[in-house]
């Protein structure tokens, strides 16, 4: 028999001793925003949400429609139910605390609503991307401090991938299981059990156009990926990738291997990366890694940051161990 999102969260709260039916409630609401996303994302120019909003958010890009929809259908999914304190989103500039009406929980939550924006309106696949933390100061006063926790910390993370089918992909640091939308039956199934990354691979994923900006080590590796066999490369050939929504290339290094790279560069002044730190790298490095694989900010582990700010940018490297390891030990010989 299939089994559902919410029955399979049950069955793996009860192996779990003291834990509660409170993250099971608020992964419910999660996943009820995600097919909201998924309806408004799949009917597009249908109902008018393609384009510019004309907006730009905290980080001074500029807001597609679908941005701004998706974050408030994610925060109205989400704010009602008690479990949270409050939700930090890429596209909005401040913490949300829980509005007075609603009951408050203990939980945080941190969502990149719309991943890999850019695509919506070539019809390409993006996704959603959550992360929950516990709240530490209790849930009476929350404040953006709370949510400066290293990656360590989160109770669970996953993301929806709109793609030809939606897909919700969850980990609660017991392994990673996928899930595929039935939009006959408005369920969640689980199709892809304990998902895991071959330490091999012989695919990466980078934007060739920041070629110039990167440091040594990656472009030394990257290098060699491209010579391949040739002289001066690798002992294979490689294949390479880029969709420009990470949700896409991450679910790809899930299924099939691979690694990918959003390294550190000197194209912009002052910005370390381009992916932030606790909506996008965090999140991602938690599911990898619980799947076998490895995330590396090129000098060392990024879940092990200690955060500094809300909308903290960081270098990316992520997927198939063994040519982490190898991005890893060029940048400590460098
Ligand atoms: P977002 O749409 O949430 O801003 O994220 C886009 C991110 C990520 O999904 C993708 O890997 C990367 O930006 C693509 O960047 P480039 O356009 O620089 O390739
Ligand atoms: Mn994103
Ligand atoms: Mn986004």
């Amino acid at each position: 028999m299939s089994k559902n999102l919410v029955q399979f969260m049950i069955e793996e709260q009860r192996q779990i001793p003291g834990a509660s039916d409170d993250l099971t409630g608020l992964i419910g609401d999660i996943v009820t925003a995600c097919k909201q996303i998924a309806h408004s994302v799949n009917k597009g120019a249908l109902i008018g949400v393609l384009g510019s909003a004309g907006s730009e958010n905290v980080q001074g890009e500029t807001q597609k429609k679908l941005d701004v929809i998706t974050n408030e259908l994610f925060i109205k999914a989400n704010e009602w139910g008690g479990h949270l304190a409050a939700m930090a989103s890429e596209e909005m500039d401040d913490i949300y605390p829980i509005p007075a009406q609603y009951p408050k929980g203990r939980y945080l939550l941190t969502f990149d609503p719309l991943d890999g924006s850019s695509n919506i309106d070539v019809n390409i696949s993006v996704g959603t991307i959550f992360s929950i933390l516990r709240c530490p100061a209790g849930s009476i006063h929350p404040t953006a401090e709370d949510f400066l926790q290293p990656g360590t910390e989160q109770v669970c993370a996953g993301y929806a991938l709109y793609g030809p089918s939606t897909m919700l992909v969850l980990t609660t640091g017991h392994g990673v299981n996928g899930f595929t939308l039935n939009n006959d039956i408005g369920e969640f199934i689980l199709t892809h059990p304990n998902m895991t990354i071959p330490v091999d691979t012989q695919e990466f994923a980078i934007n060739m156009s920041n070629q110039r900006f990167w440091e040594a080590p990656v472009q030394r590796y990257v290098d060699e990926c491209v010579k391949g066999k040739s002289p001066g490369g690798r002992e294979k050939n490689f294949n390479m990738r880029w969709v420009a929504s990470m949700v896409a290339e991450v679910h790809r290094i899930l299924s099939r291997g691979g690694i990918f790279m959003y390294p550190f560069d000197t194209k912009e002044a002052g910005k370390a990366g381009k992916l932030r730190l606790l909506y996008e790298a965090n999140p991602m490095s938690f599911i990898v890694e619980q799947a076998g694989g490895m995330s590396s900010t090129g000098r060392g582990s990024i879940m092990e940051l200690k955060p500094t700010g809300l909308h903290q940018r960081v270098p990316v490297i992520l997927g198939s161990r063994n040519e982490v390891e190898r991005v890893v030990g060029y940048h400590k010989e460098a």
